[in-house]
């Protein structure tokens, strides 16, 4: 299980040292939620800011594109030293070719869906993707609740990439919490991102075991 904290629940004043204060607390991956206002109805931070935290953190840069037409800004993104590049399936009309531009821009692709929308909508690019996240809130904001029918639809995703033999990551994002990883996991979620959850509870390598021992339970 890889848990990628979404720094949307962080404190923006201190970018840098909740970043370093991860990666001491043994952390792999960071999830940035970039919000335009558009395809959500919050806005966050943007390439600039990303660009200058890059060159303090070593950690896995996980880069949610919650934007309309990504297409626009790939790469600003990959430039800006974004590891993962994931798009929302229902922002773009071009998804092939963006998931494409991706990879040629050197980043690892991955395609974000809605709750309510069908894996179908990535059913031909699996073998593409290097992630699949399954929004499990409705975009735009920290704290809300779990959409129990998620469960099924991490289920039926990770039943597919197995029957075709490939390897793509599952990720779960929206309402995580200790009370419900294991499950996730069970169901085939390879990584969670925790926003509330995670950060309300410091310090952070304390809450990083809580999250590894609730999943592995
Ligand atoms: C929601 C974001 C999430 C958010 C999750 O639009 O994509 O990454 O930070 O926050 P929690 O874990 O609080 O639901
Ligand atoms: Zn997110």
């Amino acid at each position: 299980m890889i848990l990628s904290p979404s720094l949307l629940s962080s404190d923006f004043g201190r970018l840098a040292d909740e970043l370093a204060a991860l990666e001491q607390a043994g952390l792999d991956w960071v999830h940035w939620d970039v919000m335009d206002g558009l395809f959500v109805p919050n806005i966050t931070f943007g390439p600039p800011v990303i660009k200058a935290l890059r060159g303090r953190s070593k950690l896995f840069f996980d880069v949610h594109l919650m934007i309309e037409r990504p297409e626009r800004y790939l790469h600003e993104f990959t430039d800006a030293g974004a590891d993962l590049v994931c798009v929302h399936a229902e922002a773009t009309a071009h998804l092939e070719r963006v998931v494409a531009e991706i990879a040629r821009l050197g980043a690892k692709p991955a395609v974000a869906l809605n709750p309510a929308t069908p894996l179908e909508m990535v059913d031909y690019l699996l073998p593409q993707l290097h992630m699949v996240l399954v929004m499990s809130v409705n975009p735009g904001f920290g704290g809300q609740s779990f959409i129990p029918f998620s469960m099924d639809k991490i289920r039926e995703l990770k039943r597919r990439i197995r029957a075709r033999g490939l390897s793509t990551l599952v990720q779960v994002d929206g309402g995580v919490c200790l009370e419900n990883c294991r499950e996730l996991v069970e169901a085939g979620a390879d990584v969670l991102v925790s926003g509330s959850a995670f950060f309300s509870r410091p310090p952070y390598g304390e809450r990083y075991a809580a999250f590894r021992e609730a999943a592995e339970a």
